[in-house]
């Protein structure tokens, strides 16, 4: 199909809350479809609409273009108070979205005792040897759990009420045995089953087959925009094992939690920082633990959306990002918040690692182990003194132009757009990449 505008996949190139949502703001106009397709209410991002923040968790951030067509796939899974929270803020901001929103009847469910089990096993997980994993406690990982056990309820079982009981059951007793005495606070099977009843019936409308409506959209040339949620470092398979979340957040995701085939994708644009940031626990070489990274935290306000929690940050980290445009096969790579490391003296930049033996590499361990031995090997640039609203790449500082070009060349894929502050005119989009005729 030759279609004006591409298909195209915004994907996080590390672990996470790299600005995706700034990105989908500027692309959204020129869209017709807006997909979520893994993921849940552990992610977060915040809109603004006439200077107020409103922060979404599993809606599309495509949301707020009102002739855009929102897509909930069946790789995400849903808690759908939540959800019927963000639509009720939305509409309260003006953006009666419900008429032009699918979702997966395909889709998981998020329940308590998924929850229940989260925060248990967190618990228990702080005290032993190997520390927990810092996840956000919302249910996330027993959902994709359930779903593989063959034991989870799917948005099309709603449609059911007389089994849904019985498809709530499995799950509930066998979480009920594992946690043992926590199981108390639960509420009991048939409260859980009336409450979601009760929750779901305004969205049982917009229950549907969303495979279909893509297939269909795709067909007529209407342009669609895939929208990641975490990032390929937090992939469960790609990322770094066992501290990632439970989906595939990199581009193997977008095939399964949508049905779509991998012709009916065009172009995959990666989002980085111009530094690292994770939050939770696990391997993060890069770290900076000291005032620097301290700076940073403060300057780009680092602080998650869903917790609240304060962000480890650390210099940008060539190896990790470099494996998730690898893995994405990205086109393009969007810089963003270059502004936040404005009148440092020195940037740094991660360009591999030196193991045990101090042999310097780029591979990536498979063990949390391993990742322990390695320590950064850290290139330093010269600072600048501000890049803040820049709008045309040819008019940053030397210094920062000299850092970028290394940064490109470190994860050997070409720089499509840079974000040099949050308002949407603050950024330089480049002239010959695949964005410069969407944005
Ligand atoms: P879970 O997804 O709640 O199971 O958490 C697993 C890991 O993924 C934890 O380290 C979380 O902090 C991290 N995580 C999950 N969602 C996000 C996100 O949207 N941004 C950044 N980190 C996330």
């Amino acid at each position: 199909m030759n279609q004006a505008t591409p298909n195209l996949a915004i994907l996080g190139l590390q672990w996470g809350d790299e600005g995706k949502g700034k990105v989908v703001d500027l692309l959204a106009s020129k869209y017709r479809h807006a997909v979520r397709f893994q993921g849940g209410n552990n992610a977060g991002h915040t809109v603004v609409v006439e200077g107020q923040a409103i922060a979404l968790h599993q809606v599309p951030s495509g949301a707020l273009n009102k002739d855009c067509f929102l897509v909930v796939g069946s790789g995400v899974v849903l808690n759908l108070e939540v959800f019927r929270q963000e639509l009720d803020r939305l509409k309260g901001r003006g953006f009666d979205v419900l008429p032009r929103l699918m979702m997966s009847k395909k889709a998981h469910i998020i329940l308590p005792h998924h929850i229940a089990l989260d925060l248990w096993r967190e618990e228990r997980a702080a005290k032993a040897a190997g520390g927990k994993i810092g996840t956000t406690g919302r249910g996330i990982g027993p959902c994709y759990e359930m779903k593989v056990a063959r034991m989870g309820v799917r948005l099309g079982d709603l449609k059911h009420p007389e089994i849904l009981i019985e498809r709530v059951r499995p799950g509930y007793e066998e979480v009920r045995l594992r946690i043992g005495d926590a199981a108390k606070e639960l509420p009991s099977l048939e409260a859980i089953v009336s409450q979601l009843l009760e929750t779901a019936a305004p969205l049982l409308p917009v229950i549907g087959d969303t495979q279909g409506h893509l297939m269909d959209a795709w067909e007529k040339g209407e342009p669609i925009l895939f929208e990641g949620a975490q990032a390929t470092l937090l992939d469960i398979d790609h990322g770094t094992y066992p501290f990632v979340t439970s989906s595939n957040c990199s581009l193997g995701g977008l095939y399964t939690g949508t049905g779509m085939p991998p012709k009916a994708l065009h172009k995959v644009l990666g989002i980085a920082k111009a530094y690292t940031t994770r939050v939770g626990a696990g391997p993060m070489p890069s770290e900076l633990l000291d005032a620097t990274g301290d700076r940073i935290r403060e300057v780009g306000r680092e602080f998650g959306t869903t917790t609240g929690r304060p962000r480890r940050c650390g210099w940008f980290d060539a190896p990790i990002t470099a494996h998730a445009c690898r893995t994405n096969g990205v086109d393009g790579v969007a810089i963003m918040k270059l502004d936040v490391l404005d009148g440092l003296d020195e940037v740094g930049l991660v360009i591999g690692y030196r193991d045990g033996e101090g042999k310097l590499t780029s591979v990536l361990p498979a063990c949390p182990q391993e990742w322990t031995e390695l320590k950064p090997e850290i290139k330093r640039f010269k600072g600048w003194t501000s890049t803040r609203g820049v709008t045309r790449h040819d008019q940053l500082p030397a210094e920062a132009q000299a850092y970028l070009d290394a940064l490109a060349e470190a994860i050997e894929t070409p720089i499509a757009y840079l974000s040099t502050g949050p308002d949407r005119v603050e950024g330089c989009v480049y002239p010959g990449t695949f964005l410069a005729d969407l944005i």
